[in-house]
């Protein structure tokens, strides 16, 4: 059973990903002009979290699709039908629970095998499992796709940054966290008071809701020097993209942070420029901060 990752099966993982990423960016440099989204943001995380979970890969598409659907429940370009987040879903929870069925018959190292097994004499209900799956599936691809996605806009909008990665990619580390802070993938979560509480001055009384804005508090000035400058050698860079620590922390931080660093550093070796080929097409969601299409012409490092 699967109960954490050792530091041997950390570095294959690694070494996996990094191969993943390469093979995507060679393909992607084969193609010439591309939908960066498409064809490599959304692949990597997907590829991720299908082979951690125990989705076959063959079939990362229809979370992709499920995923769209019920983030972009608010753009038109994903839904016509206002039913369809939930039918995305309701088909989401069957596909799981046939997943469940061919793993209790058959028990494997991923993580569905986790989480239909037994721990200290408690199993997850059918409905508990089903949501663990959508968490998972929803937050481990469109998050991490979007933080690839606005990384590699924010290269082509500051090539003086591009530039120093490619010069120095030890550099990758802080500019993940910086990518993470410009980018800030997810809005907003919210809060509600168990009791009154006085914040900055301000009384939130017991019962009412406070929204979090994350993207406001990665650009707040009495934080962060110079907020609005894109600075990939940025430190200390205390953002709260994953959230502001307590815990509903995000899971898949490390994750996501390997998955972006992985993907900017082969970039950074194998790609001279990336240049945009079209109109950057962003999601309509007050939840998401996503972009749906990035049509782009990689040209290969000489
Ligand atoms: C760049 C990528 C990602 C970003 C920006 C992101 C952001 C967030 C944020 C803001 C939260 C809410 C934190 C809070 O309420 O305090 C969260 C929670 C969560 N994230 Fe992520 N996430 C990312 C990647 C991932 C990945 C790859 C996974 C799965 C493998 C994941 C799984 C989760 C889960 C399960 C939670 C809920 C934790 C809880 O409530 O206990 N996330 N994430």
């Amino acid at each position: 059973m699967n109960r954490g990752f050792t530091p041997k099966a950390m570095r294959m993982l690694e070494s996996h990903f990094r191969d993943v990423a390469v093979s995507l960016i060679d393909e992607a440099l084969e193609t010439g002009e591309i939908d960066f989204v498409d064809k490599v943001s959304a692949e990597l995380p997907l590829i991720a979290i299908a082979e951690l979970v125990g989705i076959p890969v063959e079939d990362r598409r229809k979370v992709f699709d499920w995923s769209n659907t019920m983030i972009g429940s608010t753009d038109p370009d994903f839904n016509q039908d206002p039913n369809a987040p939930m039918i995305a879903s309701m088909e989401l929870y069957a596909y799981s629970n046939e997943l469940a069925l061919q793993r209790k018959a058959e028990p494997k190292d991923d993580i569905i095998t986790t989480l239909i097994s037994e721990h200290d004499g408690d199993v997850l209900s059918e409905h508990e499992f089903d949501l663990f799956m959508l968490l998972l599936a929803v937050a481990g691809n469109e998050t991490t796709r979007n933080g690839i996605s606005h990384g590699t806009l924010a290269m082509i909008e500051h090539p003086d940054q591009w530039a120093k990665l490619k010069a120095d990619t030890s550099l990758v580390t802080s500019a993940v966290e910086e990518i993470l802070r410009w980018g800030t993938p997810v809005n907003n979560f919210a809060r509600t008071a168990v009791c009154d509480v006085e914040l900055h001055g301000i009384t939130i009384k017991e019962g009412e809701t406070v929204s979090m804005l994350y993207p406001s508090a990665n650009r707040d000035e009495a934080v962060f020097s110079n907020p609005d400058t894109f600075d990939i050698t940025r430190n200390p860079n205390p953002h709260v993209t994953f959230g502001g620590g307590g815990p509903h922390f995000c899971l898949g931080a490390n994750l996501a942070r390997l998955e972006m660093r992985i993907l900017f550093e082969e970039m950074a070796k194998r790609v001279d420029s990336i240049e945009l080929t079209g109109e950057v097409r962003k999601l309509r969601s007050s939840f998401i901060h996503g972009i749906k299409t990035l049509p782009v012409r990689l040209r290969p490092a000489k």
